[in-house]
């Protein structure tokens, strides 16, 4: 029987590869970088299915080279990357990753959100450095975590794991979502509020919605404004959320106390004088990198991608009613 021929845009962990290859010839983007453009379009055409990153746009375009594809399945959960609409109309399945890196990113929510109230890069920065002059009293004083109120942007999978966690912190939860969270009403008491109430109230916010038109921005100088000054901004779900500009000049004008970030504007790069703010934590995306994360990721692109090769719907599928 013929194989399928599949294409994996960038190096996954071997376990999804290995499912992968029990019925497919795989491909592998054999260099450490994303593709450009122009590769991309060429490794697309003549496959009958394409595992894709976060950085790889797969649109109109993308579909047109890779005619006769049945399916595109993303290693990610978000999928802002994809025109779903486009494959739609082409009925050309799509897929993500849901549920098997939420406890992943919402543990670094919580490593960034101690990073930035404890202090805890500057604090690593002057040890290293030699130039700690011994201790006192005055240094790095930070925010306190314990008994404050957090506000949750988005309390969907990642969102209400994230507030779940903080538990051992006894701390007061909001939350914003279109629909009533009842696992965090019930299990914590938090209260669904309008956005600016959570700006208002929140010591911490920490962001959890998707990637899409409505949300470009959600987060921008008017935001800031309305949040409190000792208040900190945490960002693990897409850069394009927060309007990366703006946060940085209200840091500088610290109209709030400080930002941790995982997801950029402009990835990879970072908005000029972001880099240069010592109220500022960033990490170059990496909330899925654990090792559970990864390989749950790499087997749920894998099975998808699979059921879609035989044209069955696949369990994580972003466009379903393409199924009738
Ligand atoms: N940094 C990383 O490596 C990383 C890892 C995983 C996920 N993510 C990002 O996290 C996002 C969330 O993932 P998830 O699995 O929790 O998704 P999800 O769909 O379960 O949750 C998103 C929630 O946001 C809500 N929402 C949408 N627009 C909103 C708005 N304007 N205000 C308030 N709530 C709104 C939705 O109703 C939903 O409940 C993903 O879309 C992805 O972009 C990033």
């Amino acid at each position: 029987m013929k194989k399928f021929n599949v294409y994996v845009t960038r190096l996954v962990p071997v376990e999804g590869l290995t499912l992968l290859r029990e019925s497919c010839t795989v491909e592998v983007n054999p260099e450490d970088r994303p593709l450009t453009r122009d590769e991309l379009l060429k490794n697309v055409k003549g496959r009958d299915g394409v595992i894709s990153l976060l950085n790889d746009r797969i649109d109109g375009e993308v579909m047109d080279a890779a005619q006769g594809i049945k399916g595109f399945a993303n290693y990610a959960v978000g999928f802002d990357n994809f025109d779903v609409k486009e494959a739609t109309k082409r009925k050309i399945p799509m897929s993500n990753t849901p549920g098997v890196l939420t406890d992943a990113t919402a543990e670094m929510a919580w490593a960034l959100l101690f990073a930035v109230a404890r202090r805890v890069v500057e604090s690593d920065r002057i040890m290293r450095t030699g130039t700690w002059p011994g201790w006192g009293p005055m240094q790095f004083i930070g925010g306190d975590v314990k008994g404050k109120t957090l506000g949750v942007a988005g309390a969907g999978r990642i969102g209400t794991a994230m507030a779940l966690m903080s538990k051992g912190f006894a701390m007061k939860v909001l939350y914003t979502d279109e629909i009533a969270n009842t696992v965090l009403e019930k299990e914590l008491g938090a209260k669904k509020v309008p956005f600016e109430q959570l700006l208002r109230e929140s010591d911490f916010v920490s962001v959890h919605v998707p990637f899409m038109p409505s949300t470009r921005h959600l987060f921008n100088a008017k935001v800031f404004a309305m949040m409190k000054p000792s208040a900190y901004l945490i960002n693990t779900s897409r850069g394009p959320v927060i309007n990366e500009a703006e946060l940085v000049e209200a840091l500088k004008k610290k109209v709030i106390a400080g930002a941790a970030l995982d997801v950029f504007e402009f990835e990879p790069k970072m908005v000029a004088g972001l880099a240069e703010l010592v109220n500022v934590v960033v990490t170059p995306h990496t909330a899925s990198a654990t090792i559970s994360s990864r390989t749950g990721m790499s087997v749920k692109a894998a099975t998808n991608l699979l059921a879609m090769l035989k044209g069955e719907r696949p369990p994580d599928c972003l466009n379903p009613e393409i199924y009738g």
